[in-house]
């Protein structure tokens, strides 16, 4: 695909209506040759907006309109490169716990959490925040024994009904292909550039989360999913239910590296969630009751396989498939 074609679609599919300075740069960038001669130069997979626009804005590229913007690339080029080649978007999103939660409520006595593509951790302490529930005019809120001041916020849509606690989480551990630190500037920075623009609540949400998680930090394994999950789960203690997650992630993979997640995955001793794109995994894709229509980005929820909600893909709302 060309970069003006990416950029294009990028415009109109992903940036649209969500962030109206993020449209406004890819729309420009998909007219624009010389910004294209650029891009041209990074290697492949590097020249996605999502990237760019993060590198960019994480070297002090003004926020405002296109020409402001284009002219600051030009001439910042040579620090915005670097980061765009050692950098991947690693979007961490503890308001997914929201969506998770509704799966991990009902499991009595102590967990064992696995996050596979964990990035910092954030989604790695769903019995640390807060959470409110809204349904028409009512409001549901659960709270961990000790409330650290993070509350995410979750709409729930269809017969979707809130969870009553938090679960008792007693051993916590994550894989990523390189972990991000939380309590290092430059890595929490980099999630904060991740966040678009104009989504201030969530580079809220991100640095409170952050503050919970850096005083009590995840134990967090660099290294592929497929190859580390076996070893890291069999190092959860027996007394507890293992729970292996990912949000996000498997979309990352190929078609084989994901049938190898799931393989794998299904034969531990575990509860397996899974909260990705619709369309990620075939095998949960084809369980969708035929009825559901799932809206444009939103996420399939998934237990052991089989699906059991569609989310917002930042945990924004959870709507029940039964
Ligand atoms: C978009 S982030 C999502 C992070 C987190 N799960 C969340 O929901 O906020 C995807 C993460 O998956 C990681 N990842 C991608 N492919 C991976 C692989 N093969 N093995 C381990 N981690 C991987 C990336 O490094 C990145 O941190």
């Amino acid at each position: 695909m060309s970069i003006a074609t990416m950029y294009r679609r990028f415009a109109e599919s992903e940036a649209h209506g969500v962030s109206g300075m993020y449209e406004e740069w890819a729309c420009g960038v998909a007219e624009d040759l010389t910004v294209q001669a650029l891009l041209g130069t990074l290697p492949p997979g590097k020249g996605q907006p999502n990237l760019v626009f993060a590198a960019a804005r994480s070297q002090g590229a003004p926020l405002g309109n296109y020409q402001d913007f284009r002219n600051w690339l030009l001439g910042n080029w040579q620090n915005v490169d670097p980061v765009i080649r050692t950098r991947s978007t690693q979007t961490n999103e503890a308001g997914r716990c929201a969506v998770l939660l509704s799966q991990l409520a009902a499991i009595e006595g102590p967990v064992a959490l696995l996050e596979v593509g964990a990035s910092a951790g954030l989604c790695l302490y769903p019995d640390r925040y807060s959470y409110t529930y809204r349904q028409a005019d009512r409001q549901i809120r659960v709270d961990p024994p000790r409330p650290t001041g993070v509350v995410l916020e979750c709409e729930l849509r269809g017969d979707a009904t809130a969870p009553t606690r938090v679960p008792e989480v007693v051993w916590r551990a994550g894989i990523d292909l390189n972990p991000l630190d939380v309590t290092a500037r430059e890595d929490l920075q980099w999630l904060e550039a991740l966040i678009w623009p104009e989504h201030e609540v969530r580079r809220q949400r991100l640095r409170t989360a952050a503050a919970v998680v850096a005083a009590d930090p995840p134990r967090l394994v660099a290294g592929d999913l497929n190859r580390e999950i076996g070893r890291l789960a069999r190092q959860a203690p027996p007394e507890a239910t293992l729970v292996i997650f990912h949000s996000a992630v498997l979309t990352y993979l190929t078609p084989g590296e994901r049938q190898e997640f799931v393989d794998q995955v299904s034969a531990l001793d575990c509860i397996w969630l899974s909260n990705e794109g619709q369309q990620v995994l075939p095998g949960i894709a084809a369980r969708m009751p035929r009825a559901a229509t799932v809206p444009d980005g939103a996420f399939v929820l998934a237990a052991n396989g089989h699906p059991v909600a569609f989310t917002g893909p930042h945990g924004q709302y959870i709507h029940s498939l039964s």
